[in-house]
């Protein structure tokens, strides 16, 4: 999020517009918090996890008070644009504002989810996927040496993207996402013939969005062979030094929501289509389920036989 904060700043400086930063995101737009961001005070950031403008949850914004304060911030600031840096439920909300007010809203898709329909990749992703790799390779070594298995749990709210993604760059033996309801008599099997085969570990990974992972655990626990431990890695696949792939992404989709902005254009979210740097109506991002790549999952399938 800062290497897109520091974009913004640096681009539309660039083009001559000034820029601000409200803290806390939704919350600073309804209590009018924010602070003038130039070029240099936007400095040694890109290096850096979080946002330097802090970030929060604002049930308020999710009524029309909230949302008519918000809309009143911009208008008193006199904002031509808005730049929103989010996942699918900032974009929701940025998509009320917009009806809400004059100002052009633009949306930058940063979430460790990856669950933004319109662009292929989001910021934050790749970042939470080497965590979560890096962390796994090293669960590995416990499973190999004391031929356990494990089940490690991922964020990425109600969708597999990263869980998918995690679990074919470790080759998991075992990959649960939300949208395929696991049966367990499959993953038994596959754990079962992984066996019979001299694989006497297992790594499963399961996305948090497949419910409680405690319960596929006391499943397994009953009766697979091996030992099974759960592991949940949480939030350290939120933070850390973004990598090279996200900060790159930042950048882009920074340059293309000024480019957007400098000709009057709102209420889109850019994106990264098949390598292509895009942009789509907000209102079609927010009302369609970004779609999940089965073949991905039975590739990774098939890899850790
Ligand atoms: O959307 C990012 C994410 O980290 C999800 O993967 C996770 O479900 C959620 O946020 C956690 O939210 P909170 O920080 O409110 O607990």
């Amino acid at each position: 999020m800062n290497a897109a904060i520091r974009g913004v700043v640096r681009l539309s400086s660039l083009k001559g517009f000034q820029v601000s930063g409200f803290e806390r995101g939704w919350g600073g737009l309804i209590t009018n918090t924010h602070r003038k961001l130039t070029p240099r005070s936007v400095g040694g950031i890109l290096q850096l996890g979080g946002t330097i403008l802090y970030t929060s949850r604002c049930p308020e914004f999710h009524t029309k008070e909230g949302i008519r304060k918000a809309a009143e911030t911009l208008a008193r600031n006199k904002l031509d644009g808005l730049v929103v840096i989010g996942g699918g439920g900032s974009f929701r909300g940025a998509l009320e504002l917009s009806m809400a007010t004059d100002t052009k809203v633009i949306g930058i898709p940063a979430t460790i989810d990856n669950d933004v329909f319109g662009t292929d990749e989001t910021i934050g992703f790749d970042t939470a996927v080497n965590t979560a790799v890096t962390e796994i390779d090293r669960i590995r070594d416990t499973a190999i040496s004391h031929e356990r298995t494990f089940i490690i749990e991922v964020m990425g709210r109600k969708r597999g993207f990263l869980a998918l993604t995690i679990g074919l760059t470790v080759g998991a033996e075992v990959i649960v996402v939300p949208e395929v309801e696991y049966k367990i008599g499959k993953i038994l099997k596959t754990l079962r013939e992984n066996a019979a085969k001299g694989k006497k570990s297992s790594i499963i990974i399961a996305a948090e969005g497949i419910g409680d992972t405690r319960e596929l655990a006391k499943q397994i626990r009953r009766r697979a062979e091996s030992e099974v431990r759960i592991s949940v890695l949480g939030y350290a696949q939120r933070g850390g030094s973004p990598t090279a792939r996200s900060r790159f992404l930042a950048n882009l989709f920074a340059s293309k929501a000024v480019e957007l902005l400098a000709v009057g254009q709102g209420n889109k979210v850019v994106g990264l289509q098949k390598g292509e740097l895009t942009s789509m109506e907000l209102r079609r991002s927010c009302e369609n389920e970004k779609p999940f790549d089965f073949h991905l999952l039975r590739l990774a399938e098939k890899l850790s036989t």
